[in-house]
């Protein structure tokens, strides 16, 4: 690799490529992260995160000295060969992946300039290989990413493997890539390009099919007296099906699953190829979210004018992002219903503001409950499992909740009073006396 080049850059600086970007310091090299939003290049500068990650700002601002956020594109193709792409491809009205921000990158790159494509955001198989066509001089690897929000440092730097998908011609690019990754001791798989694309949307539609599948058996557990967590347990046991990703819940959300599982299915649909499962998924996840309505009027009849709190927005904890969040759809059912909403999320309140405009939002969780005829859990917030549930019981007016992330402790909430209904729990859920 060139001397004058030996900066990691950086193209797009959102969740993926600010993770990227610090970690890559993190580990001693000096990085060169572009964007074209000059308030994001300014505030990351003064070492100020615009995202909510846990232990992010700490370690971008150990690292501040190493690297230089720009938004001049001459000056990471001057420091950098090496360019880890991370903008966004999010899905457009027919659900294909948008790949506009990633043909915009690719537009600016000077044709022989020597620099190497490594292409971070989720792209539908086959891009790699047209944009390979369209800049034959450009060498191309793909490097799928598997960040999880809410532990995306630790995830960068424990990684369970790292794809590094390279064709014919692109082996040099292929090792200088792998080679970054070396010293954090996840296993690095080589494969051709279109392998490493279909990996990463395979890795997602599969946790997605795990969680719709688990959210199905829940359904069934309510119907047969079974309960669900004892269920995932007793599967996960078995190793060749794994315990993760069986949380029964209110579905899954954020600004992967739903879009990637989409993008698959039209995938396939483009070759002509109808994938059945995938169909399925997403209507189950749909599905999923409205049954909170249901368990709800099973308890309060109607919901017309009923005051009902939604515990958590974010799509889930230690995150504020709020794309797909089920708590959006929730909130819509329930206004739809004539409930009043009210809520309140830790992080994640400002954002949501922006998109629950006549949602009530809540200073904190006892403000939210306070009055109310119901409670959600929405989001499984750590502060939640600490409130004092009998002096919560003893604020709402009906001490009714239905626990969609089946994080809290049944027994407990129903000596103190409550009415508790999770997901797939058969759990005895009247308590011995009321409280109100
Ligand atoms: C997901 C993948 O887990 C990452 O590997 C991948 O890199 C990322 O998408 C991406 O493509 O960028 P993320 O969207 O951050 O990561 O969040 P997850 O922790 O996977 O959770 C997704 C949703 O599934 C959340 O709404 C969560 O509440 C839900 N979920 C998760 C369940 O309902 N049940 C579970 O057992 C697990």
């Amino acid at each position: 690799m060139s001397e004058q080049r030996e900066a990691v850059g950086v193209i797009g600086v959102g969740w993926v490529g600010l993770v990227t970007a610090v970690c890559f310091a993190e580990l001693g090299h000096r990085v060169i992260a572009r964007d074209i939003i000059p308030e994001k290049i300014e505030s990351l500068s003064r070492g100020e995160t615009t995202i909510h990650e846990p232990g992010l700002e700490e370690l971008l601002r150990k690292n501040a000295e190493r690297i230089t956020f720009t938004t001049e594109m001459s000056i990471l193709l001057d420091g950098a060969r090496l360019l880890f792409v991370c903008v966004d491809t999010p899905p457009t009205y027919s659900g294909d992946a948008d790949l506009s921000r990633v043909r915009s990158v690719v537009d600016d790159l000077p044709a022989g300039g020597g620099h190497a494509l490594v292409m971070k955001s989720t792209v539908p198989a086959g891009t790699g290989n047209s944009i390979r066509r369209d800049l034959p001089d450009l060498a191309y690897v793909s490097c799928p990413e598997f960040l999880k929000e809410g532990t995306a440092v630790a995830d960068f730097m424990h990684p369970d493997r790292v794809v590094v998908g390279a064709d014919a011609g692109d082996e040099e690019a292929a090792t200088a890539v792998a080679a970054l990754y070396e010293p954090l001791g996840g296993e690095i798989l080589r494969t051709d390009v279109a392998s490493a694309e279909m990996i990463k949307l395979a890795s997602n539609a599969f946790l997605a099919t795990k969680i719709s599948f688990i959210n199905e058996i829940a359904n069934v557990c309510e119907e047969v007296g079974a309960d669900v967590s004892e269920v995932a347990a007793g599967m996960g046991l078995d190793q060749r099906i794994g315990s993760s990703f069986l949380r029964a819940g209110i579905g899954y959300g954020g600004s992967c699953f739903p879009k990637d599982v989409t993008a698959l299915k039209m995938l396939a649909g483009n070759t002509g190829y109808h994938f059945q499962l995938l169909t399925a998924v997403i209507e189950v996840n749909e599905l999923q979210k409205r049954r909170v309505v249901g368990k709800l009027e099973k308890h309060l009849g109607s919901l017309l004018g009923k005051r009902v709190a939604l515990l958590g927005l974010a799509f889930k904890p230690d995150t504020d992002d709020m794309r797909e969040a089920s708590s959006l759809v929730l909130a819509a059912r329930l206004q739809g219903e004539g409930a009043e909403v009210v809520a309140y999320d830790p992080v994640a309140a400002e954002r949501a503001g922006e998109l629950l405009g006549s949602v009530e939002m809540a200073g904190s969780a006892l403000e939210a409950l306070a009055d109310a005829d119901a409670a959600v859990l929405v989001t499984e917030w750590r502060e939640f499992a600490e409130l004092d549930w009998s002096d919560v019981a003893a604020r709402m007016a009906r001490p009714l909740i239905v626990d969609g992330r089946n994080f809290l402790d049944p027994g407990s909430l129903i000596d103190a009073g409550f009415t508790y209904e999770g997901i797939g729990r058969s759990i005895q859920a009247e308590p011995l006396k009321s409280a109100s």
